[in-house]
């Protein structure tokens, strides 16, 4: 039997978008029933129409699928009365009122730790692809490199030589890369000094500083992190940090990978942190004359999703060009978007708009004011509501 406060935790990861509240915290959870494996999740709309319904629930399904011994997730939605209308709407105000936020990532930005149980396996490069491709897409994108020792960012950007700077608030500016928001501890460290005295700082410290500290834009649709390997300090310092983050699992085709998955889903499990995907990197190799290898063997990539109980997002072949792009700031998704490596990358960013839509910006607003003539309220949410966003 799944654990109550597991499966609260869990809920409580799961933010309203347009109001910055956990749903748990808005009273929009209006009771979890649990029958063996199965959990049923009762969820009270504000509005019958609410545009976010969609992805509220898919949102509950995923958090709640990833509490250990939960084998099926259900959601029965109402739709509030006016009473409980007021109460989410004072609870939404109280929240935006102590909006000390912990982290300057907006609730409405869309986070992606891009994770493996191991290095070497492509993690910064795909980290680096899929940022741009969600760029490409339309999207407002940051891109964080968690690895602080090994960090490989900026020379796959072509950012090198940049450094970041501190505005007047004191908060670090990210180096615009490519059309992207790039921060990594490459763009601080000028010196041994520097890099030594990073060196005495824990690594998830680091990454608590790249999160409070970086004025990063309240209009991120996503947040790519290229994680550091293994399952470590970081990787729970994330999860406390920012309780919006989900997981892509890269691996590679060879079986034996599977002791090193099992780390990683044991990790997102501990952090509740749920799992949208696996890729599969440097899956077989193509020569020019067609003739196919499969040097790293195969079948790594389905077996996890497998095991892990999620989809196998993609599998991208071994392909030089990534290596040449990596190392000349010319990524692939931009150097040679046709390639088939880029083709399967973009195809990947694509499947995770669908499985984790951007906040729809828009009707925030929209949806807010729909509420505030209902009630008749005088005061004015939206600008409270902002503040939460800024
Ligand atoms: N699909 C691929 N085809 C060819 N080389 C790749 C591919 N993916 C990554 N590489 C290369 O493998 C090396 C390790 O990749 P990297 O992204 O740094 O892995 P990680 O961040 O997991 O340590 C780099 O030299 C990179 O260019
Ligand atoms: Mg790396």
């Amino acid at each position: 039997m799944p654990e109550p406060a597991a499966i609260e935790t869990a809920l409580r990861n799961v933010i309203d978008p347009e109001l910055g509240a956990d749903i748990v915290d808005l009273g929009m959870v209006t009771g979890v029933s649990v029958d063996g494996g199965v959990v049923d999740v009762g969820v009270a709309l504000t509005v019958a129409s609410c545009p976010l319904r969609g992805q509220i629930e898919s949102d509950v399904v995923r958090r709640v699928r990833a509490v250990p011994d939960v084998a099926d997730v259900t959601v029965t939605v109402t739709v509030m009365d006016q009473e409980q209308r007021s109460a989410l709407m004072n609870r939404a105000r109280l929240r935006a009122r102590e909006s000390a936020d912990p982290t300057m990532v907006a609730p409405t930005t869309r986070v992606i730790a891009v994770s493996s149980g191991k290095g070497g396996v492509g993690k910064s490069s795909l980290s680096a692809n899929l940022a741009l491709s969600l760029a490409d897409l339309g999207h407002r994108v940051g891109l964080l490199d968690a690895d602080i020792w090994g960090f490989s960012i900026p020379r796959i950007v072509g950012a090198g030589a940049e450094r970041l700077s501190a505005g007047p608030d004191r908060k670090i500016t990210p180096v615009s890369a490519l059309g992207i928001d790039v921060v990594s501890t490459g763009l601080i460290v000028e010196d041994e000094d520097t890099a030594l005295m990073w060196r005495g700082l824990m690594l998830s410290k680091a990454l608590e500083q790249f999160l409070r500290d970086v004025a990063w834009s309240p209009a991120l649709s996503y947040l790519v992190i290229d994680m550091p390997p293994g399952t470590g300090d970081i990787q729970m310092a994330l999860s406390r940090l920012l309780p919006q983050a989900e997981l892509v699992v890269v691996t590679t085709p060879q079986k034996a990978a599977q002791k090193v998955a099992a780390r990683v889903a044991d990790m997102a499990r501990r952090s509740h942190m749920p799992i949208v995907g696996v890729v599969e990197n440097m899956s077989g190799f193509t020569t020019e004359d067609g003739s196919h290898y499969d040097v790293f063997g195969t079948g790594g990539g389905t077996e996890l999703a497998e095991d892990l109980g999620v989809e196998l997002l993609g599998r991208v072949p071994l392909d030089p060009l990534i290596v040449a792009g990596g190392d000349d700031g010319h990524p692939v998704v931009r150097a040679h978007p046709n390639a088939p490596s880029a083709e399967v990358i973009i195809a990947i960013a694509r499947r995770l708009v669908e499985l984790m839509p951007p906040a729809p910006d828009d009707t925030c607003t929209a949806r807010l004011a729909v509420l505030e003539e209902m009630l008749g309220e005088q005061t004015s949410v939206h600008r409270q509501s902002g503040a939460t966003r800024g």
